[in-house]
């Protein structure tokens, strides 16, 4: 039987199998974690559309548009879902979340969640 002597033996050969099943394992479970999480990167990216109108994370707050910084993330994904879904009404506000896919408002949520306005 190969395995069993495999097992026992531990030639070179086995060894890198068992390595290269090991490492399989490893970057599978990063890619697991990574696509699981929203990513605040792309949130990061996204977010220089949103704060031409909610003001900068350093700048002045813009007029009377609502602050979105700090706001929790499933909040800000309800929202956001709302106006795209057309069930809140806002004509900019759907017009801006209308473009968005699921995981671009996750990850706008999570960067938005993250930072906050200094006062
Ligand atoms: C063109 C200007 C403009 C842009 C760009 C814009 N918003 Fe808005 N946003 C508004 C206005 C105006 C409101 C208030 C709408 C209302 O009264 O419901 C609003 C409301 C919101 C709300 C609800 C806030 C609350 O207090 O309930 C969220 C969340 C939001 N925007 C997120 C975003 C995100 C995320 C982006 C970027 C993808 C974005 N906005 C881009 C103008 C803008």
């Amino acid at each position: 039987m190969a395995g069993g002597r495999c097992w026992r033996a531990m030639d070179g050969r086995c060894r890198a199998r068992a390595w290269s099943a090991w490492v399989g394992a490893v970057l599978f479970a990063a890619s697991a974690v990574a696509s699981a999480a929203p990513d605040l990167e792309l949130g990061r990216y996204l977010s220089a559309e949103c704060v031409t109108c909610h003001g900068s994370a350093s700048g002045a707050p813009a007029s009377t548009i609502p602050n979105i910084y700090g706001r929790p993330e499933q909040a800000l994904v309800e929202a956001v879902r709302a106006y795209r879904d057309k069930t809140r009404a806002n004509a900019v506000m759907q017009n801006v979340a209308g473009r968005l896919k699921d995981e671009e408002i996750e990850a706008l949520a999570a960067y938005f969640a993250t930072i906050r306005r200094p006062p």
